[in-house]
Order: structure tokens, then sequence, then C-alpha cells
């Protein structure tokens, strides 16, 4: 009896959290670590008891195919399987697990498809682990291929990291380099308030944000806490603090929806009766508008540069352009949704995504379903089951325009 595949997003995405779930603190999966690569081998082997062709890139990234009766242009739909620290269930896993669902269903009601279908596990997009993010899709659109000497926290190279987790994936699944496809396709979770806010289910993204983020290092004094006076003192840690004041005063100048985060902070020696002598912070900077992003960007610059008594240095490591979604796509998940029966908004991405990878070489679109509470990035993040099987049937139909008709 032909296996019954499992078409419930919700198991899937259960199974799929098992890999790197940690006891009361979400899922914490980096590229290349071991939950990584038992969740890429998990997403793969599924992909393969659906009759799907499985194999991977040099980058780790999935790739899991239907192969079309016509020639080789490709519809590729997906996500990323990486997370960041202590993440939830769905930001980018629900991307992967639409994509298998959607086209294997397709195939079980329709048969082979006139065009080629790829659902695409990306290996990384969140830049947890190495300062770089959205390298699988780098790799895959031929936009950017990694530095091999990048290196994490403990000092493992990228080169390093990879090789080891594809010395166990290559057990079982080809290396396959991919040929760009003829567009792209990403489900995702909004990861935002936008939608429940709404009281809609759907939302239509238009573009997706200018990113860029860096890492600041301030140097002073390491000194003792108890015997250098206050005037006499370098201390790094207050001029950080004073600087990101300025950064923030100067972000609520400019106004929303300019976004700013310092989410990483490292004082060193980090003793309590130490004056800290080094500081080392991220800043994630975000708007619509590009040259936005460029004139925050100038005023951290300018501010770094002006530092007294300590002395300051910027690292812009990642820079993501805005990108535009299709329009044949986005309105044909306009008429589908609305043929359906549901409602949608349209709305731009603050979040990043692959597609704004793929947006530069090819034409792209993404669906949202909501988050609950517009939690994100957090062990809280939650989508309704309802609303995350309604996602899957809307890229089913757009799939289904794309690749069969
Ligand atoms: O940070 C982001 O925007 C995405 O979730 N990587
Ligand atoms: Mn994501
Ligand atoms: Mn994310």
């Amino acid at each position: 009896m032909k296996q019954l595949i499992n078409s419930n997003v919700g198991q899937y995405l259960e199974q799929l959290s098992h890999f790197g779930t940690r006891p009361n603190a979400g899922i914490t999966r980096f590229v290349y670590d071991e939950a990584w690569t038992s969740a890429m081998d998990f997403v793969l082997s599924d992909a393969q008891t659906r009759g799907m062709k499985a194999t991977i890139d040099s980058y780790g990234n999935g790739f899991m195919t239907y192969p079309g009766k016509n020639g080789n242009s490709v519809i590729a739909a997906g996500s990323h399987i990486d997370t960041v620290h202590r993440a939830g269930k769905f930001d980018g896993a629900y991307g992967v697990a639409a994509a298998v669902i959607a086209m294997s269903n397709l195939v079980e009601q329709y048969g082979q498809p006139a065009v080629t279908m790829t659902a695409v596990a990306f290996s990384e997009e969140e830049g947890s682990r190495f300062p770089t993010s959205f390298s699988g899709s780098k790799h895959y659109a031929g936009v950017q291929e990694t530095p091999a000497d990048l290196k994490d926290d403990s000092g493992t190279t990228f080169a390093d990291a990879k090789a080891r987790a594809l010395a166990t994936l290559t057990k079982n699944y080809e290396v396959v380099e991919q040929a760009l496809p003829k567009e792209f396709l990403e489900l995702h979770i909004e990861q935002g308030p936008l939608l429940e806010a709404s009281h809609v289910p759907l939302g239509i993204v238009t573009a997706i944000c200018e990113q860029k983020r860096f890492t600041v290092t301030i140097e002073g004094q390491t000194n003792h806490a108890g015997t250098t006076p206050q005037h006499l003192r370098r201390d790094a840690l207050k001029a950080a603090a004073a600087l990101i004041c300025r950064l923030d005063n100067e972000a609520s100048r400019i106004g929303e929806p300019l976004v700013f985060t310092v989410g990483e902070f490292t004082v060193s020696p980090g003793s309590s009766n130490v004056i800290p002598g080094k500081v080392q912070f991220s800043v994630d900077m975000r708007h619509p508008d590009k040259r936005v992003v460029d004139e925050f960007e100038a005023f951290l610059r300018q501010e770094v540069r002006g530092l007294q008594a300590v002395s300051g240095e910027v690292e812009r490591w990642m820079d993501s352009h805005p990108a535009i979604m299709d329009s044949r796509l986005v309105d044909q998940f306009k008429r589908i949704i609305t043929d359906s029966g549901q409602q949608f908004i349209m709305l731009p991405s603050g979040a990043g995504h692959d597609t704004q990878i793929m947006n530069i070489k090819v034409p792209t679109a993404m669906l949202f379903v909501p988050s609950r509470g517009g939690i994100s990035h957090a062990p809280e993040e939650y989508t309704k089951p309802a609303d995350l099987e309604l996602g899957v049937r809307i890229l089913e139909q757009q799939l289904y325009r794309e690749c069969y008709e």
C-alpha cells in the first residue's frame, strides 16, 4: 500500500521542531550544527517518501524535486531551516514544510507537473552562527559566495563546519549544484502584529525592507574599579551605552517605519570590580527606503568617529537591498485568495527573507500567515493550524497555475 504521505503541515513542523529543541528554551538550530544536520536529513528523507528527488548542493541547501514533463525550467518554493538562538517552530521551517506539502498534494492529485517543481530548504538565513546571512540563498542565486574562513564564537570556520555537516549528509544524498529557477515563492509567518490586528489570515508581501547589520567595537582602558577616579577613566561600556542612547534618539527623530535594534552586547573583561576596557555590540537597522538606512548608517559612523577617551570601530557585515515582489505573481495570489473566498492585506516585510536574495535574479512572491501576538524569534512563536493549512492551500493553487496549466 502506498505509504500515506503526511500532508498535515502542523505535524510536519512538530517533527522538524524536535531537531534543536532545548527544554524550556525553544529551538536552536544553527547552520551545520548537529541539530541542523539531522533536520536537513529529516526534510530530505521525508521528501523521498513523497517520491521527490532529494539532493543537496555544496552549501548543504536541500532540494526536493518533482521533475516536469517539459524541459528544464524550474519553479522553486521554500525557506530556511536554520534558526536564531531560542527560536520558535515556525520561522523558516513553515516555508519549507508548506512547499513540500503543497507540491506533494498537487502530484498526488494531478500527477506529474508540466514544469519541474523544486522545494528548497535553505541552509542558513539568520546570521545566527557566523557573521553572514543568507549564505544558502546567496549561493543558489549565484549572488555571493561566503568566505570560508568566517569564524563562529567557538573559532570554528564556516568551511570546517560545512565540511563536517556535509560529510554526514553526503552518505545519503548526492551533491548537485542547481540552476537558477524561473521564479521563487516563499511562505512565511509574518513575525509581526499586522495580520492579527487586521483579523485577516493572509498577507501578500509588497516588498522586503532594506536591512543593514553591524558589529561595533569600543575600546577604552581596563582598570581598577576602586582606585581609578571617574575623570581619569576610559570606560568602554559607558561610552557604548551613551552612544546607543544617541542612536535611539536619532532613530526616534527619523521616525517609523525605521527600526533599530541592539541584540548582542559583550563586555570584557566582564568582572564587577573592573572598568570594562572593551565592548562589542550588534546594530540592526531596517527601512523600506534604502536612503533612510544609508542616512542612519552615516549617523552611526559619525558618532563613533566623534567618541572621546575611547576608540570605536564599525564593521558592516550585512547590507541587503529592498526587494520588490513580482506584480504578476502578486496579482495571481490576489485572485486565488479572493476566488477562495478569503481575505488578505498587502504589507511590506520588516523581516529579511531568502526571497530578497532570490529577487536579485528571478521574479519572486511571498505570502504571510499570522503570528500570534506578533511574536517571533522566541519560543512563544505560534500560528494557528487553520492558518498554516490555509497558506498551504493558497500556495498549492499558485503552484498549480505555474506548473500545471
Ligand atoms: O532577522 C530577520 O529579519 C530574519 O528573521 N532573518
Ligand atoms: Mn525567516
Ligand atoms: Mn528569522
